[in-house]
């Protein structure tokens, strides 16, 4: 199968590489490192999936430039885009329109171009924040859009933009990604900051009182639920939540990753961060039938794994761990 991946050098779209290589298929990775709110981070990860075996990596702006070659394929795994609530107040939300939504009307409508019988499957990563928080009950994807931040309203563009495509016979699918994390998250996600703040020996700045829920959940699980849309034939234009069924609350999460470390630490509070849900919760139905995919990774064994790549990192000759890009609030942390 010919597979593109977008934001390839990205966090969850590098690990979706590695999976796609290590099954035999060919990959073009496409990504513009440059439009990483943390480039340097993004140019050595794609230094890395760049040398993957099967894999052709291809420096493309998806909201500049032309997108012939990335329709062209027989799967297209959209992953490329600007997440993150927090900076979408700000200079962010220019961003999320140009490289949430322009880019993935260009994508779309690149693929729409091509003779019906080779135009490609359009897998692409929407989000939990759809949704808003939470209620009582988990969130199911046929419950209505309530979007809290220009990020979230970017990616239900993102939607509607993919249910039109689909209306006119593009085979898209829509995976609603929860609070992901593993090796290589993102330097501003919230394990990343308190995992770099307690190995220096700092306070670990939380948003919030720490009370608020989410559906985190393992990449490897995420890239298993992409793995498996990409195989099957699914209704055009469905939405899938791929979350953790049993959601976690940020402070239980720091006794879990303090465990792992072994280390007690201070937690500093920060305001909470207008429109980041109190609750995200994902109903997994509709995984588990469409796809056969639950999330088996627990929170603790996960954290784990994500612990131990910190530590790599800081191993490293020259410290990769060496003092970060200043970028935002995560201004705290080291690169990774
Ligand atoms: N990480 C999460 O918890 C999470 C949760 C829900 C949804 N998502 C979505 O999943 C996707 C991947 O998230 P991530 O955490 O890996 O983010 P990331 O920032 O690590 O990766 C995104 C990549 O997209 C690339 N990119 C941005 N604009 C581009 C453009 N115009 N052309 C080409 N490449 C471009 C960036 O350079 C970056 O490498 C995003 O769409 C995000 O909104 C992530």
């Amino acid at each position: 199968m010919r597979v593109v991946v977008t934001g390839a050098a990205g966090f969850i779209g590098s690990h979706v590489v590695d999976a796609f290589s290590a099954a035999g298929h060919e990959v073009l990775a496409v990504d513009a490192p440059g439009r990483s709110p943390t480039p340097d981070v993004a140019r050595r990860t794609w230094a890395r999936v760049a040398a993957r075996p099967g894999v052709v990596a291809a420096e493309i702006d998806l909201a500049a430039h032309d997108l012939g070659t990335v329709a062209a394929a027989d799967v297209v795994v959209h992953l490329a885009g600007r997440p993150g609530v927090r900076d979408s107040w700000g200079a962010g939300r220019a961003v999320a329109e140009r490289d949430n939504v322009l880019a993935t009307r260009r994508l779309l409508a690149s693929c729409m171009g091509r003779p019906a019988r080779r135009r490609p499957r359009v897998i692409i990563a929407s989000s939990s924040s759809v949704y808003g928080s939470a209620g009582r009950r988990p969130n199911r994807e046929d419950d209505p859009l309530s979007p809290a931040s220009p990020y979230a309203v970017s990616k239900v563009e993102v939607e509607r933009l993919a249910g039109l495509a689909a209306r006119d016979g593009l085979r898209t699918v829509l995976l609603r990604y929860f609070s992901v994390y593993g090796p290589r998250q993102r330097p501003d996600m919230a394990f990343h900051r308190f995992a770099e703040a307690a190995l220096d020996g700092r306070p670990l700045p939380v948003f919030g009182d720490g009370r608020r829920t989410r559906s985190f959940t393992h990449v490897q699980d995420v890239v298993a639920a992409t793995l498996a849309a990409a195989a099957e034939e699914l209704p055009p234009g469905i939405a899938v939540n791929v979350g953790h069924a049993e959601p976690v609350a940020v402070t239980d999460a720091i006794g879990l990753l303090t465990g792992v470390l072994g280390v007690r630490a201070e937690i500093r509070r920060e305001a909470p961060v207008a429109g980041d849900a109190e609750r995200t919760w994902a109903d997994t139905g509709r995984a588990r039938r469409l796809l056969g995919w639950t999330a088996t990774t627990g929170l603790a064994e996960g954290l784990a794994d994500q612990i131990a790549w910190h530590r790599e990192l800081r191993a490293l000759p020259g410290g990769v761990g060496g003092r970060p890009p200043q970028t935002g609030r995560s201004e705290e942390v080291r690169v990774g």
